[in-house]
């Protein structure tokens, strides 16, 4: 049994601590003494990891954020960090040159440039956060530094304990645990310093295609009924989407993995149903386990002593959804494989997919809104072996998508898992996808949830996106067609909302909206080909699908600060008009010839609540015809062609089954198509590049946008045509 706390660390000063020390923290560094005696290790290219000194570097605890063990010799450091104390805290910082902007710290919520912010590293359940909430529900300590000239670095901090990123004047990391290494990775662009964060921390594995739809939930869709009527309702209107969620009014009184016997009597019977409709399911999972002998996952996890336990040994209790609970310890590996094992009975009803929720972990009736820092968890000794809540809480989330993801795995090896996760760390888009919490219908969450998107990629997770409309409060049709707008595009495209809410379907705010969505949704379909490029990019170089508008020119100052607008991918920019008004304020714009495409994307109209979209000149977009959902898409049939001034312009396109693992032994292509226009005369190329698949070909519209003028011809790729005169 683990030592009694002792009593001169008392539970309730550590956060109390902590909270002044926010409010104390401009003039920290002059109260902190310096540690010398620094030790640095190569990592790998512009990779130094650095040590206080040579006895913190031997104390140092296993990353909980890091893959990699790659030392290689020869540190050769550019940046380096300064280590400190304060007040019995592990501190470090790092100096920035003038200009230097700051980007990612996860997800927070407010401008894309982080210079100035304070945030704090402690998963929180969140609910209706604001500008003024220190921690939302994950921790990302990793800051993307871009210096002037264009180059950049990336500082990660690397523990799991309660941080604070001060971003108020250089870099300053305070811990509230022991002293920390700090690993630098100094590049030659913000996109160089990505790919050194995914070569330390992972990539996301290739996702489904189907989990690239649009997916519609609330909570909750309840009887079955519903759902089935909610699924018939995108078809017959005419709206694509690909998936239907199921909130905790599907459980039997919210116990995780039960089904409630009157409402949703037969699972596999809906799923068959869902799936005849072409939509695949989603149901959540939540970690807090009703403390009730008889209930069958309380009565299996108490056979392999699966629960956290408080600092005197006994399980801990507290209440959530169900009532009294307890919690699996996910650090532990025979936890992770119990807890695993229960999705083969689950998944066997048909579910494609899991929701994992409240796993800050959220305690409801306590003031620190989760369980005690001092509970135990019994972790695997390579995590760092036994040790307090306070090390493991930040990572509680992400070990319960691991665990998820793996028991995904074992009971279905053939199918690539689908995990969204409200809780995570650094690294935990290895495991799971996420989405930015319980929002606000309001234009200010809308506005920020573009910057939360673009902030998430640059800290790793290339795999997010808000509840589109709102998850509290009811805004209103105008705010829905907007953000469905621009929603529909982003990496994860989900709309949701609360309990007792008003409807936020497509449909639910009047047939003017409704024609919002369906254009949004449609276009969603027809850049599929794209976003799907992009999402196995991100796959392999851990480089996000939606990009910050600097990614175009990282020395030019102008980009640095805009948060409504981005790339998709490098060649795709999107203008959103964030503001209630009509008009939004024209955002500064790379240099280039970018062409406006809106309207190959949405359709004709000119429908002032959609996003502008506009083509880089050397780029070809490929585009899917729309399709109810992604499991009844083809490939490309329109090529949009924007040539640069020497006539040529390219893409990548890559494809697979969608499903499955024959990718990894080389069953899918990667073609590069290419364009070159001289005079009237147009050829069309498709190159395999990489896969066993044969390169793309296809025949449909090609669009030749040059010289402000558009030509529009039906052809065949490969192939040449001539443009009438
Ligand atoms: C949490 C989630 C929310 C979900 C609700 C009920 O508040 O963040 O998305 O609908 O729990 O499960």
């Amino acid at each position: 049994m683990p030592a009694r706390r002792p009593p001169s660390h008392p539970r309730l000063s550590i956060s109390l601590i902590f909270g002044c020390l926010w409010l104390l923290l401009a003039p920290l560094p002059l109260l902190a003494q310096q540690v010398a005696e620094q030790v640095a290790e190569s990592l790998g290219p512009g990779i130094v990891r650095f040590h206080a000194d040579a006895a913190a570097r031997a104390a140092a605890a296993p990353s909980l954020a890091m893959i990699a063990a790659l030392p290689a010799p020869d540190a050769a450091p550019t940046v380096r960090p300064e280590f400190y104390r304060v007040e019995g805290r592990a501190a470090a910082r790092i100096e920035i040159p003038e200009g230097t902007d700051l980007y990612g710290t996860g997800e927070v919520f407010g401008p894309l440039r982080r210079n100035g912010t304070r945030t704090v590293c402690w998963n929180h359940d969140a609910y209706a956060y604001g500008a003024d909430t220190p921690h939302l529900y994950q921790s990302h300590p990793w800051v993307l530094a871009v210096r002037p000239d264009g180059t950049a670095f990336g500082v990660l901090a690397d523990t799991s304990w309660r941080t604070l990123i001060d971003l108020t004047s250089g870099i300053l990391f305070v811990a509230n645990g022991p002293r920390f290494p700090v690993v630098v990775v100094d590049r030659e662009s913000p996109q160089a310093v990505l790919r050194g964060l995914a070569e330390l921390c992972g990539t996301m594995d290739l996702p489904p295609l189907w989990s690239l739809g649009y997916h519609q939930c609330r909570y909750s869709y309840t009887p079955d009924d519903r759902v089935r009527e909610i699924a018939r309702e995108f078809r017959a209107r005419d709206i694509p989407c690909d998936v239907v969620w199921l909130d905790i009014d599907y459980m039997d009184g919210n116990r995780s993995f039960t089904f409630d016997p009157v409402a949703f009597p037969d699972p596999a019977r809906l799923d068959a149903d869902l799936d005849a409709l072409g939509f695949h399911t989603i149901a959540i999972i939540d970690p807090g386990i009703k403390r009730e002998e008889g209930h069958a996952v309380f009565d299996s996890g108490e056979t392999v002593d699966a629960w956290v336990r408080t600092y005197d040994g006994a399980p801990y209790v507290g209440r959530v959804w169900p009532g009294d609970c307890v919690w699996p310890d996910f650090t532990n590996r025979r936890v992770r494989s119990w807890w695993g094992g229960l999705y083969a009975d689950f998944l066997a009803t048909g579910i494609d997919g899991v929701w994992n929720d409240m796993n800050e972990p959220a305690v409801f009736n306590v003031d620190s809104k989760t369980m005690p820092e001092d509970n135990i968890h019994r972790a695997d000794e390579e995590l760092g072996g036994t040790g307090p809540h306070a090390r493991y809480h930040n990572v509680y989330g992400m070990l319960m998508a691991r665990a998820t993801r793996e028991g995904m795995l074992a009971a279905r090896p053939d199918r690539r898992p689908f995990v969204l996760t409200r809780a995570n760390f650094l690294g935990g888009h290895r495991y799971a996808a996420t989405w930015t919490g319980d929002n606000v219908a309001s234009w200010r969450h809308l506005d920020a949830s573009l910057a939360m998107v673009l902030n998430l990629g640059l800290s790793g997770q290339p795999f997010s996106g808000p509840d589109i409309g709102g998850f509290e409060g009811k805004g209103n049709g105008a705010l829905f067609a907007r953000w469905m707008g621009f929603g529909a595009l982003l990496p994860f495209a989900r709309g949701h909302t609360g309990k007792g809410n008003i409807d936020k379907e497509p449909w639910a705010f009047g047939p003017q909206v409704e024609a919002t969505c369906r254009r949004a949704l449609q276009g969603r379909m027809r850049l599929l080909p794209h976003l799907y490029t992009l999402m196995r990019e991100a796959a392999v170089t851990g480089l996000p699908a939606w990009r910050p508008l600097f990614f175009a020119d990282p020395a030019d100052p102008r980009l640095r600060d805009v948060d409504d607008a981005a790339l998709i991918g490098d060649d795709l920019m999107i203008v959103v008009n964030t503001s209630p008004g009509a008009d939004g304020a024209a955002p500064a714009l790379p240099t280039g010839d970018w062409r406006e495409v809106t309207r190959h994307i949405f359709g004709e109209a000119d429908d002032p609540d959609l996003p502008r979209l506009y083509l880089r000149d050397g780029a070809v977009l490929a585009l899917a015809a729309p399709a109810p959902h992604t499991g009844a898409s083809a490939g490309p049939v329109t090529l949009l062609v924007n040539p640069d001034r020497q006539g040529r312009a390219s893409c990548v396109v890559y494809r697979d089954d969608g499903e499955g693992f024959a990718y990894r032994d080389g069953g899918y292509g990667l073609s590069r198509i290419t364009a070159v226009v001289r005079g009237p005369h147009v050829d069309l190329s498709c190159r395999a590049l990489e896969g066993s698949w044969p390169a793309l070909s296809g025949a449909g519209t090609v669009v030749l946008l040059s010289g402000g003028a558009e030509a529009t011809v039906e052809a065949a790729w490969p192939g040449s045509f001539d443009l009438q005169p």
